[in-house]
């Protein structure tokens, strides 16, 4: 990750400008999805800032690597790919549910590399015991009857009630996104996410801008996690996303945008294109 463009050659060093040079917006997905997910938000945001949303090993379109995974490694690869691509420095990164406990570890290793954060549909906490055993039950679930199994059954827990009972199309959407995981990125995300470390005695320390952003109706991660995370962390805001379930971003792109977009154009002054 650097703020130079410069390509080396053996006789000199060209030096070049690119519209890449703009401040650079990470979007890590949540389990078991893909970057599809984040559809609504690509060109949207776009417009205000380099957005940048991998597939995670497993997942989407990405190798389907054995695991077992771990989020350091998933956190690591973010960072791999945002160097190869030489994104510009500092940066925000926003995650999802799972993509949420690997933007926390992303900033507990790169904290220079971090504008701001954004984290929604996610908690600071590690998994229970009970949480454990329950990854442990999908993984071989996933095993005995295959990926799709895992993501049937997380499917309705995915939207708001309101959401699933109305909106097929999104329904049909969020199913294929998640049909499309490996077993060994389902497999090895549930491992990622069981032994994954606590978040929580970090939050105080965090020096950056938060956005939390957390569905009403999330009937996966309960706001109070967000309720939580708002109050221990310094410098945060807290957005309550209504008639939104655990993917606030599918289901009110809108709200979600532009509470986005507003914390951008706080941490990266508003685009002077125009001026
Ligand atoms: C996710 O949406 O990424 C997962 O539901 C998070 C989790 O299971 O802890």
């Amino acid at each position: 990750m650097s703020d130079e463009n410069e390509e080396r050659d053996e006789d000199f060093v060209m030096a070049f400008q690119d519209s890449c040079d703009r401040p650079a917006l990470l979007l890590i997905h949540g389990f078991p999805l893909s970057s599809q997910m984040w559809e609504p938000q690509l060109d949207d945001l776009a417009e205000f800032v380099r957005v940048i949303a991998p597939d995670l090993r497993g997942h989407g379109q990405s190798d389907s690597v054995p695991g077992p995974y771990s989020i350091t490694q998933l956190a690591e690869d973010c960072a791999d790919l945002l160097g190869h691509l030489n994104v510009a420095t500092p940066f925000v990164v926003c995650g999802l549910s799972m993509g949420g406990y690997i933007a926390l570890e992303f900033y507990r290793r790169y904290p220079e590399y971090v504008a701001g954060l954004i984290l929604a549909a996610t908690r600071a906490g590690a998994d229970s015991p009970e949480g454990k055993a329950g990854r442990d039950k999908a993984a071989e679930l996933a095993k005995n009857e295959g990926a799709t199994a895992v993501s049937a059954g997380m499917l309705p827990k995915m939207l708001a009630p309101s959401t699933y009972e109305d909106d097929e199309e999104l329904v049909e959407f969020v199913e294929d996104v998640m049909g499309a995981a490996s077993l060994n990125g389902v497999v090895g995300a549930l491992a990622a996410m069981r032994d994954r470390v606590d978040s929580t005695p970090m939050l105080g320390d965090i020096a950056v801008p938060v956005l939390i952003l957390h569905g009403a109706d999330d009937q996966l991660i309960p706001v109070a996690e967000a309720e939580a995370m708002f109050k221990a962390i310094p410098n945060a805001e807290l957005v309550i996303v209504p008639d939104a379930g655990h993917l606030p971003n599918l289901e009110q792109p809108d709200i979600f945008n532009d509470a986005v977009i507003d914390f951008l154009e706080e941490i990266f002054g508003e685009d002077d294109e125009d001026e």
